[in-house]
């Protein structure tokens, strides 16, 4: 049973679906010069074949698309702000009135239907500036700078935002470095002492951040948000399980930093084992202690960890072995519902805080077809992921793991973070525009945009009906 205050919603966030990326004052950020995705290097200028300079026009619609996120039901609307219409370069002395007014905009629309907004302060989309003049969070001053932004925003929307999470995905910093870290340095060159060094720099940010937003509003709420992926031993082989169990220690450090306050044991082991040394200022162990109301997390796929040479699949950032029990998305993420409940127990365990699944969906190539009239997308594959995702959320719940909220990724269809493309759809509402940039941008209902509203107004019931219209 979902607990009669759930979170029902979606998620978003501000480069996938803004576009107008120098209206109103904007700054350019990192996304504005990095057009085919996560692991492409950045250009030197803006490019026009980059999908994200318009994305889906949220900027000029996001009265209309608020409005069908009122109407399938959602309690809750997790969004983005982008740092660069704020501070356009990061570090400018004043913040940008008219940026800050558009978010105002935002979250009122969502107040006014009852839907709390989750805002991300940091989702991939550092300014470009603080990218190239301080690279990034390679830089002690950048967590200043960070912090300033933080500071303008959660004072601004006192009020209105109560449920805030400081860095998306923040582990992802040790496979896409430019775009979790703003660092503008090729990733190849990066030594393990800079990564930990600039890992450190974010984990100081997002406790000052925690411990300012407590300081604003008491009523305020901060989670941290990592990408889930539990990592199972590829075969019983001793060798493959310690494998496993050193993967998830990679991934499990950011959480046990921001939810217990301290650097685990381990940490220390590859320091010493990579002969580096992690610089830490005066203060840095105390702020650490502000540590964060809820765990946060977005969940696609599960991963395997092998000793020897095996086959890999595909990945959210992160790949890994290739489980053979598994089917794949059409871009090669294992799918793995049951591997959700096991994350949720696992937090649950290690931590003993409120979980939230902040995304999770199927990247999926739609057809839009025609039903009574209406143009519309039969995305029964949809659905059936994300019923069977939401079945073992309940599961984990019935384990007594306390689930807040689950915000579904890409509500409405935006631009893909690690290829680029319009045409990886997560959305219950299609956007008319493809990968060459053309369409109306007009915005059609799909068949899951029913169903997910049956399921929230249902609670969760709805979820033990098989099948769907
Ligand atoms: C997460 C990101 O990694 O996965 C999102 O937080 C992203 O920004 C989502 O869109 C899905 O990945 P992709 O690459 O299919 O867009």
């Amino acid at each position: 049973m979902f607990t009669k205050d759930f979170l029902w919603g979606g998620a978003v966030s501000a480069f996938q679906v803004e576009g107008a990326y120098l209206e109103d004052g904007k700054g350019l950020s990192i996304q504005d010069v990095t057009p085919h995705g996560i692991f492409s290097p950045p250009q030197e200028t803006v490019t026009e074949d980059n999908l994200k300079l318009t994305a889906i026009d949220f900027y000029h619609r996001w009265k209309e698309d608020i409005r069908l996120f009122a109407e399938m039901g959602f309690r809750v609307f997790r969004t983005s702000i982008a740092w660069s219409r704020i501070f356009p370069n990061g570090d400018d002395p004043e913040p940008n009135e008219a940026g800050l007014r558009f978010y105002d905009e935002v979250f009122d629309e969502c107040r006014k239907y009852g839907m709390e907004p989750l805002v991300t302060l940091s989702h991939y989309e550092t300014p470009l500036a603080v990218a190239k003049k301080y690279n990034g969070f390679l830089s002690r001053k950048t967590v200043d700078l960070f912090v300033r932004y933080g500071e303008t925003v959660m004072r601004r929307y006192r009020g209105k935002v109560k449920y805030w999470l400081t860095f998306n995905e923040i582990n992802s910093i040790l496979g896409a470095p430019l775009v979790s870290g703003g660092i503008w340095k090729d990733p190849e060159s990066l030594s393990l002492s800079e990564k930990l060094q600039a890992i450190h720099h974010e984990l100081v940010a997002s406790a000052k951040i925690v411990k300012l937003a407590h300081e604003i509003d008491p009523d305020n709420r901060v989670g941290c948000m990592v990408l889930a992926l539990p990592i199972y031993p590829l075969t019983p082989n001793p060798d493959d399980v310690i494998e496993a169990m050193k993967q998830e220690q990679q991934n499990l450090l950011f959480t046990d930093v921001q939810a217990r306050g301290y650097y685990p044991a381990y940490v220390k082991r590859w320091l010493r084992d990579n002969r580096c040394e992690l610089r830490m200022e005066p203060g840095d162990g105390e702020i650490l202690r502000h540590t964060v109301d809820f765990i946060s997390f977005s969940y696609y796929m599960s991963a395997c960890a092998s000793a020897s040479e095996a086959e890999k699949s595909g990945g959210n950032i992160f790949g890994g072995a290739k489980n053979p029990y598994l089917p794949s998305t059409q871009w090669g993420w294992q799918i793995d519902p049951q591997g959700l409940r096991y994350v949720l127990n696992r937090f649950y365990d290690r931590y003993q805080l409120p979980l939230f699944i902040s995304e999770n969906g199927l990247g999926a190539r739609d057809v839009l077809t025609e039903r009574n009239g209406e143009k519309t997308v039969d995305d029964d594959y949809r659905v059936a992921y994300l019923r069977q995702h939401l079945l073992e959320v309940e599961k984990a719940m019935e384990d007594g793991v306390e689930v807040m909220g689950y915000t579904a990724w890409g509500c409405i269809d935006l631009v893909s973070a690690s290829t680029a493309q319009m045409s990886k759809r997560y959305g219950f509402i299609y956007v008319d525009r493809n990968d060459d940039g053309s369409g109306t941008l007009r915005r059609y209902k799909k068949k899951s945009f029913y169903w997910y509203q049956k399921v929230i107004e249902t609670n969760g019931e709805y979820l033990h009906q098989d099948g769907f219209m």
